[in-house]
């Protein structure tokens, strides 16, 4: 895929790890699928060691999956470049370098977030270089990340914006501030003026706090932005998506079967372990909601201990 074919705005469901796996994925493109898909993010270093299989399950994608693009993490450039090379191999439409999570942990091992900082950015370079000369321009190759570390810091995307990168997603806060502040879409508008002088082919992705279709294409064309990426807005609406979202008037009855559709294809998708089923759980919270009942019936479903039960569970409410 060429982003350049997308539409103005396009819109992506951002990368949530334990949340959007093929299965959520595929519930979201049964709603009101957006124009890009982004897995989870999968860590390269894990990937290419002893413990392969279970990050392996994060990449698993349908071969009908047409617009899924994998994001990555890690440090060690080797690791990125073997991972690139079997991406494409496996029919992903893009990579995307996780350059902003704000993990405490991960950042302290030098990952993530931690490449904003000046010393680290050498590394950044390397990792992006190592992706795009894996990759051989079969795919685009992009870059996630945030405003600034404390404070905003646009040489930071000055420095990426030197990579020839297809696309550049900024999430606008800076990992200082996690999630504790709104998000300032005014705050991309410098980026977007570098883009124009830098690399005027790279796609502007924003993200932060969109919580309908609408909202984003507003924003979008008031900061002149080529993209909206949506997280946490589908959690308060399946169809988030959609032109015209039939979320608010959508009945107990059907709340309940797209619940019953997300644990049946669970069951259907993931082996008992490979997947961790607590987490299932709590998408309840996306679905059972807003009629009354609701919270009990929340309380009872977080009680069952297999995707079967849940299942038997959720035939006694239909
Ligand atoms: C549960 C959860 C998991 C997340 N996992 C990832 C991830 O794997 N990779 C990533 O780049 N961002 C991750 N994020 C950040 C989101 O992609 C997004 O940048 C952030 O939630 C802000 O967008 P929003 O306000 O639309 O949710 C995660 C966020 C949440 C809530």
């Amino acid at each position: 895929m060429d982003y350049k074919s997308l539409p103005k705005p396009f819109y992506i469901l951002a990368p949530m790890d334990d949340v959007t796996d093929v299965v959520f994925r595929r519930i979201v493109t049964e709603c009101a699928e957006p124009d890009l898909f982004f897995t989870e993010f999968v860590n390269v270093d894990g990937l290419q060691s002893a413990g392969r299989d279970r990050v392996l399950n994060k990449l698993r994608k349908l071969a009908s999956e047409r617009s899924t693009v994998a994001q990555v993490w890690g440090k060690n450039p080797e690791n990125y470049y073997k991972t690139a090379k079997e991406l494409v191999q496996m029919g992903f439409v893009g990579i995307d370098i996780n350059m902003g999570c704000p993990e405490k942990s991960i950042v302290g091992n030098g990952c993530c977030s931690a490449f904003i900082l000046p010393e680290n950015r050498s590394l950044a370079s390397q990792v992006i270089e190592a992706v795009q000369s894996a990759v051989e321009g079969k795919i685009p190759v992009s870059v996630k990340t945030r405003l600034g570390f404390n404070e905003v810091d646009y040489s930071w995307h000055e420095h990426l914006l030197k990579h020839n990168l297809n696309m550049l997603t900024v999430h606008a806060r800076t990992r200082k501030e996690m999630s504790k502040v709104p998000a300032d879409w005014s705050k991309l508008e410098p980026i977007v003026k570098l883009r124009n002088q830098l690399s005027p082919s790279t796609l502007i992705v924003g993200n932060g706090d969109v919580t309908s279709r609408k909202q984003g294409f507003e924003l979008a064309s008031k900061h002149n932005i080529d993209g909206v990426m949506i997280g946490r807005g589908i959690f308060t609406d399946p169809f988030v998506f959609a032109k015209d979202s039939p979320w608010q008037d959508y009945s107990k009855e059907q709340k309940i079967e797209l619940l019953k559709r997300h644990v049946e294809l669970f069951d259907k998708t993931w082996m008992p372990g490979e997947r961790n089923f607590d987490m299932l759980k709590k998408f309840a919270k996306v679905y059972i909601n807003g009629f009354d009942g609701a919270s009990d019936m929340r309380v009872h479903i977080m009680e069952c201990k297999s995707a079967q039960e849940l299942l038997e569970h959720i035939k006694t409410l239909q």
